[in-house]
C-alpha cells in the first residue's frame, strides 16, 4: 500500500500564513475535473501509452521468455542508453537489487548476471569499463527509443568494434536493441545485421517508457518479478481513476506542488527519500517532472516558460548537507518524503557504554528506528518553521510498491501538465539540443563550430580569469 500524506502542505499545520489554503483544493475540484476527462480522452485515443504498459501480454511473455534463455548465459548486462533509457533500470536496480550486487558471487546471485547501466558517455568512465569487463560473457541491451541519441549511438560503435574485434560473426549475439517498433536506425540494424530487438511502444516517451521493455527487460535479465511490478501498477491506475480530487493520490500531488509554485511562491520541489533503495527513484523523478513540466509554451502556443525546478535529496546524508538550507532558508520549496514502513533489513545497534551518555542512548534501537526519528524529526522541524512537505510512504520497497510510486508520479506528472497547460508529453528543448549536436559533429558543421569555438575563446579572454 502506498500512502500520501499531505498535512504539512496545508496552512493549518503550518501556521496560517504559509502553505496552502485547503479551500484552494475545493477550489480547484472544477479544473481537475476537465484535466480528468482529457486525460481520459488521450488515454483513450492511444497518445498516453504508458497506461496501457501493464496490460502489454505479448510484450511481457516475450520479455520473460527471452530472459529465461539468456538470462544465466550471460555474467554481465551492460545497459547502454541516457535520460528515459536509463534512469528507471537505475531506480529499478537500487530499489530491488542487493546494493552489492555486482560484487556478489555468482551462487549468491542465484546465476543472475551482473548489471552495469553506463548512461554518459565519458570516455574516462567508458574505456575503463570495457578494459575490466569480459566481452565475451557479456550482453549489451542498447536502449535508444529513437535510435539516433549521439551519446547511446557513440556507445554502440565503440562497442560495436571492440565485440567484432574480439568475437568476429559471434558480435551478434552479444547484442540486444530495445527501440522504436518500426522506425530509428537500431530498428534499421536489426533487421539487415540478425541482431533481436524489443520495441518501445510508438506512443511511449522515454521518461514514461520504465515499464516497457526499456525497464522490463534488465530487470527480467536479473531476476525482478516484472509481472509484479507491472501488477502494482496497474492497482495504482485504479487508484487514481476517481476524478475526485481528494480521493486520488496523483491529483492530490500534482495540485498541491501546482499550488506550491504558482501561488505560494515555492518552484523547487525537493524529493527526498529516507531509504537509500528509494534514491534513485528520486532521480527518475527529476527527469520526469523537469522535462515533463519545463516547457516554454503551453499547448495553445502561449508564451509562459513554464516549469518547476525538481531537486534530488538524501535522508539522512543530506540532513548534514541540505536541511539547514530547507528549514531556513527562503520559502521556495516543497519538500516530498519517500518514506518504506517495513524495512526487509533492520540492524540493532548494540548496547555498549550505556553509562556515556553520547552513546548509551543508541544502544537497544535500530539503524531503521534512527533513520524513520531522524526523518520525522526534520519534517517536524520543516513544519514548525512554515515548511510545506509532504511525505509518501511504500508499506514495503518491492516489485508491486516500486510499480505503484512509478505509476502514481507518471500520473501526477500528466496531471501537472494539465494543470500548467503544457504538453507534458514533448520535449522540444532535448531535441533541440539533440539536432544541434548532430549538426556540429557532422564534419562540416564540426570544422564550422571549432571556428566559432575558437574564436568566441578569443573575445572571451577578456572576461576570464
Ligand atoms: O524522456 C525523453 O524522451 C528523453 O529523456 C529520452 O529518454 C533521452 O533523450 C534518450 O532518448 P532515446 O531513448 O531516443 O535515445
Amino acid at each position: 500500500m502506498i500512502t500520501l500524506d499531505f498535512n504539512n502542505m496545508l496552512a493549518p499545520r503550518l501556521g496560517g500564513s504559509r502553505g496552502i489554503d485547503p479551500a484552494r483544493l475545493a477550489e480547484l475540484q472544477a479544473r481537475f475535473a476537465d484535466i480528468h476527462a482529457d486525460v481520459a480522452r488521450r488515454r483513450e485515443s492511444g497518445e498516453l501509452g504508458f497506461f496501457e504498459l501493464t496490460d502489454a501480454g505479448e510484450v511481457v511473455a516475450e520479455i520473460e521468455k527471452f530472459a529465461e534463455h539468456q538470462g544465466q548465459v550471460f555474467k554481465n548486462i551492460v545497459v547502454l542508453g541516457i535520460g528515459g533509457s536509463a534512469l528507471g533500470t537505475i531506480a529499478l536496480k537500487t530499489a530491488l537489487l542487493n546494493p552489492f550486487w555486482n560484487e556478489l558471487d555468482e551462487e549468491e546471485r542465484e546465476f543472475f548476471p551482473r548489471l552495469y547501466v553506463l548512461d554518459n558517455p565519458d570516455p574516462g568512465t567508458f574505456s575503463a569499463f570495457l578494459d575490466r569487463i569480459d566481452l565475451a560473457s557479456t550482453l549489451f541491451n542498447v536502449i535508444s527509443k529513437s535510435g539516433g541519441t549521439a551519446e547511446t549511438m557513440s556507445q554502440l560503435l565503440i562497442v560495436r568494434a571492440q565485440l567484432e574485434a574480439r568475437l568476429g560473426d559471434a558480435y551478434r549475439g552479444h547484442l540486444l536493441f530495445t527501440t522504436d517498433p518500426e522506425k530509428g536506425v537500431l530498428r534499421k540494424l536489426a533487421r539487415e545485421e540478425g541482431i533481436p530487438a524489443l520495441p518501445v511502444p510508438a506512443n511511449v516517451g522515454g521518461r514514461f517508457s520504465v515499464l516497457s521493455a526499456v525497464g522490463l527487460l534488465p530487470a527480467a535479465l536479473v531476476g525482478i518479478p516484472i509481472r509484479e511490478l507491472l501488477e502494482g501498477a496497474r492497482e495504482m491506475d485504479d487508484r487514481c481513476r476517481s476524478a475526485s480530487l481528494p480521493t486520488n493520490p496523483a491529483a492530490i500531488f500534482a495540485v498541491l506542488q501546482y499550488l506550491a509554485d504558482t501561488e505560494r511562491s515555492a518552484p523547487i520541489h525537493v524529493m527526498m527519500p529516507y531509504s537509500d533503495r528509494l534514491r534513485d527513484v528520486a532521480d527518475w523523478f527529476r527527469q520526469l517532472w523537469a522535462e515533463s513540466l519545463g516547457k516554454e509554451r503551453t499547448r495553445d502556443g502561449a508564451q509562459v516558460f513554464a516549469g518547476p525546478t525538481p531537486v534530488k535529496s538524501l535522508g539522512a546524508t543530506d540532513q548534514h548537507s541540505q536541511v539547514q538550507l530547507y528549514i531556513e532558508g527562503p520559502f521556495d520549496k516543497t519538500i516530498t518524503f519517500l518514506v518504506e514502513a517495513g524495512r526487509s533489513t533492520d540492524m540493532e545497534i548494540p548496547r555498549l557504554y550505556p553509562d556515556i551518555e553520547e552513546l548509551g542512548y543508541l544502544g537497544g534501537h535500530t539503524l531503521g528506528e534512527l533513520l524513520q526519528v531522524e526523518k520525522e524529526a526534520t519534517e517536524a522541524a520543516l513544519a514548525e518553521r512554515g515548511r510545506m512537505n509532504m511525505t509518501i510512504q511504500l508499506d514495503q520497497v518491492n516489485a508491486r510498491s516500486i510499480g505503484g510510486l512509478f505509476m502514481l508520479l507518471q500520473i501526477a506528472t500528466v496531471y501537472a501538465g494539465g494543470l500548467y497547460g503544457v504538453d507534458p508529453l514533448d520535449q522540444p528543448g532535448v531535441e533541440l539540443g539533440k539536432q544541434l549536436t548532430y549538426g556540429i559533429m557532422g564534419r562540416a558543421g564540426f570544422e564550422k563550430h571549432r571556428e566559432q569555438w575558437e574564436a568566441r575563446a578569443a573575445r572571451n579572454d577578456e572576461w576570464t580569469v
